[in-house]
């Protein structure tokens, strides 16, 4: 078997902010036996209303940083960065040679949605940044051609996350309108994906504006899937994984601001540290 000249290491979360954690939970839940270091860039979310070229150059300096912390796997659970930042980084960036990797979430999320949806009419819920890119509509396009796939920014949500306001007049206002203007595009969708990893956290009151009948599917589960059946095609690359089945957790903003929004997250008190990129 082919064997990697790399020094085992924790898989590297990234985020923006705390929107990957939902991500980081679904990953521990089906692989607990790994070490994990999670960084998210409280300091400088929300990126969903950057340019390509900021949230390029955010998202490297963060990837960069979870390479020299020791991961060989770096894991972008952040839409808007994947959207605008992975590709570029895996052909400029990457040395391929080295065995190290870094995937996004957009593509696993792509893959699940021939199974989810009925009449083949989708919502995307998203950053501004994820839905000008038409990430989802490119990768659900060349996987299922025949799916409709309707998008809406939803600006407000992920700085209404990051401040703690998930259940608020305030948020309820916008999910109302994120919502109807969703469903004004195409009155047939069956399945709305949340397109943004913060969006887990509101699921119940998006749940409250969206009908019944229409299913509501956040990535964590399908992202964490995709994972281990990479881990299980790229054996070299997985024995170059540690575990210990830890998780650090490191922030560029305060401790104490990460700590307030990330245990509602993580339904736990974690510890985390801050540090500088
Ligand atoms: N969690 C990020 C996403 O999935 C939010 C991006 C932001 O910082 O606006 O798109």
């Amino acid at each position: 078997m082919e064997q990697l000249n790399l020094s085992p290491g924790p898989i590297g979360i990234f985020d923006s902010g705390f929107g990957g954690l939902s991500i980081l939970k679904q990953i521990r839940l089906l692989m607990p036996e790994y070490d994990y270091l999670y960084l998210g860039d409280n300091a400088r979310t929300p990126y969903g209303s950057r340019s390509f070229q900021v949230v390029y150059e955010y998202t490297l300096q963060c990837v960069q940083k979870l390479f020299q912390m020791g991961s060989n796997l770096v894991i972008i659970a952040c839409n808007t960065a994947s959207a605008k930042a992975l590709r570029t980084i895996q052909q400029k960036n990457l040395d391929v040679s080295s065995g190290r990797r870094v995937l996004g979430i957009i593509r696993p999320t792509a893959e699940c949605v021939g199974t989810l949806t009925k009449n083949k009419h989708i919502g995307i819920l998203a950053t501004p940044g994820t839905v000008i890119s038409d990430s989802y509509t490119i990768e659900i396009g060349k996987l299922f051609p025949d799916v409709v796939v309707s998008q809406q920014e939803c600006p407000m949500l992920v700085p209404l996350v990051e401040s703690g306001e998930i259940s608020s007049s305030g948020t309820d206002f916008f999910v109302r309108k994120y919502v109807q203007s969703l469903l004004e595009k195409d009155n047939l969708i069956d399945t709305i994906i949340l397109g943004c990893t913060h969006y887990p956290i509101l699921y119940d009151t998006i749940r409250r504006y969206v009908p019944q009948n229409i299913r509501i599917v956040t990535q964590g589960e399908y992202v964490a899937q995709s994972l281990n059946n990479y881990l299980l095609r790229h054996s070299a690359l997985e024995k170059c994984i540690t575990r210990g089945g830890s998780c650090s957790y490191y922030t560029t903003e305060s401790v104490e601001n990460f700590l307030r929004v990330a245990r509602i997250f993580m339904e736990q008190d974690v510890k985390a540290q801050t540090i500088s990129l």
